[in-house]
């Protein structure tokens, strides 16, 4: 499952070694090009012949001044594109210092961002993309040992970003909370992590009502996936990493529209991500002891599907009244964010889940929601968010909105029949099931985790949005 995407391959290799004649060259863009440069659009490209007839494709970095990892990414992006419509067998890479970058850093963001952008969903296409590989020779004198690590830290950290975006984009009929246990199950024995699976039976004996009551209109039944990478120190208290993972979402009873049922397959993408973080762990080898839950589950309409009214217990003993079946994610988020604490003792505890609506309403597909119960976790997350691209939006949490989620029968309702402040309802809910001394966040990812709109180096489709966020949060905490 190691695979980076195909159609681009790299090689580090000698400048005085290297003899083809179609390089790559990066370069600051400028406001009105001479012939030869590029314009200052990040990752324009502009294809020119040298004197000695060598072709040389030069893509525009943007502004000198504010040359930064993102416009590398995106540089590196653009290349893909362009390679990927030009059958090329091989070309040459030159990579220098770019604006306070050095060549390694650059190489790294190019690499991530070419290597995310070549990323196709085509498993389920009979007639497979027959482009042919292009080798990138990466011509770069010196510091050799640095420029081979960061290009095995882009090739690793896209790699699991892609492999969470190949599940995400798996179909609800082949894909199943059934099959992404087996998923998990492979991964982790290529891997060397310890994997625990808890199907229905299991679940119910612990009295994990929430999960259940979620998936039991399903004839695929749900599963609590757990992933362990051991890190330096296996007794370390761990970074758990919950992943909200409903490979299908119908919306239930409170039946979603024919339109807002459309797509609602990437409402796994959490539970995918999860798996993502966990590859590029082990792959990059980091000192962090990390676990990663899966909630999974499928929202379907049936003769035994859960109601609205239902008062169901969830596995923290809290009793929860169903005021819509749509609200879902929150309730197999309950009890994977309580069996985590149950038994994991987590230093820190992460959920990544595409939750509401709302929150596609309040940031668009440019900003995830982050929630968080501990500014230092807060201000860091944010901080990885800056760099990664995986940008961040800070919500609040004041006690007056847990008001909303207050239950009258039952301790506490999975949503509220006020239109207001959706985002923060479905935060405040989760909330209710996290010690307080135990630092949380939680990550909306609804209108990130996928999108129609082209990207520069993620395309359409799944973006394996919060995977790259969460290894710089892991590599610089
Ligand atoms: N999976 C959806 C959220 C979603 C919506 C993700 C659009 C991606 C795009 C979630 O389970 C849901 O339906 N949430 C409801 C909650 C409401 C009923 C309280 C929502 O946001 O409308
Ligand atoms: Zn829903
Ligand atoms: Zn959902």
């Amino acid at each position: 499952m190691q695979t980076t995407a195909p159609g681009l391959a790299f090689r580090l290799t000698l400048p005085d070694e290297w003899q083809g004649d179609f390089s790559i060259e990066l370069a600051p863009g400028l406001e009105l090009p001479p012939p030869g440069r590029p314009g200052k659009k990040i990752g324009e490209t502009l294809l020119v012949e040298t004197a000695s007839g060598q072709h040389r494709l030069v893509i525009s970095v943007g502004e000198a001044e504010k040359i930064d990892a993102e416009a590398l990414r995106k540089a590196g992006g653009a290349a893909a594109k362009w390679l990927s419509s030009h059958a090329i067998a091989s070309v040459g890479l030159e990579v220098g210092p770019q604006g306070k970058l050095s060549a390694a850093e650059a190489l790294s963001a190019f690499v991530e961002g070419a290597l995310l952008r070549s990323f196709s969903f085509d498993e389920l296409k009979s007639g497979k993309r027959e482009a042919g590989e292009t080798t990138v020779y990466v011509l770069a004198a010196g510091e050799t040992g640095e420029l081979e690590a960061a290009l095995q830290h882009s090739q690793s950290t896209a790699a699991g970003v892609n492999l969470a975006r190949r599940i995400s984009h798996r179909p609800p009929n082949l894909s199943n909370p059934v099959t992404l246990a087996e998923t998990a199950r492979e991964l982790a024995q290529e891997l060397g992590l310890k994997c625990t699976i808890l199907d229905e039976k299991a679940l119910a004996e612990l009295g994990a009502g929430a999960i259940l009551a979620v998936g039991q209109g399903s004839h695929t039944p749900s599963h609590l996936i757990v992933l362990e990478y051991a890190g330096a120190d296996p007794q370390a208290q761990p970074v758990v990493v919950v992943g909200k993972a409903i490979t299908f979402d119908t919306g239930g009873y409170s039946l979603k529209t024919r339109d807002g049922m459309l797509g609602m397959k990437f409402d796994k993408s959490g539970g995918a991500d999860v798996l993502g973080v966990l590859q590029a762990v082990a792959a990059l080898k980091l000192p962090a002891r990390v676990v990663g839950i899966i909630a999974a589950a499928e929202n379907m309409v049936s003769a035994a599907a859960y109601r609205p009214d239902d008062i169901i217990t969830s596995l923290s003993g809290k009793t929860i009244e169903i005021l819509s079946t749509d609200a879902e994610g929150r309730l197999v988020l309950a009890d994977a964010l309580t069996y985590a604490q149950q038994n994991y003792q987590p230093k820190v505890l992460l959920d990544l889940a595409t939750l509401t609506g709302g929150v596609v309403t309040a940031l668009g597909d440019v900003r995830a929601g982050l929630f968080c119960n501990n500014e230092a976790l807060a201000d860091a997350l944010f901080a990885s968010g800056e760099r990664t691209g995986e940008r961040l939006w800070r919500l609040p949490m004041d006690d007056e909105y847990a008001e909303l989620i207050k239950g009258d029968d039952s301790d506490l309702r999975n949503s509220s029949k006020s239109r207001g402040a959706h985002p923060i309802q479905g935060a405040i809910f989760l909330k209710q099931f996290v010690a307080d001394d135990v630092p949380w966040a939680h990550l909306d990812v609804a209108g990130v985790a996928d999108t129609e709109q082209e990207k520069a180096y993620t395309g359409k489709g799944s973006t394996g949005f919060g995977i790259r966020l969460i290894l710089d949060y892991l590599e610089n905490r």
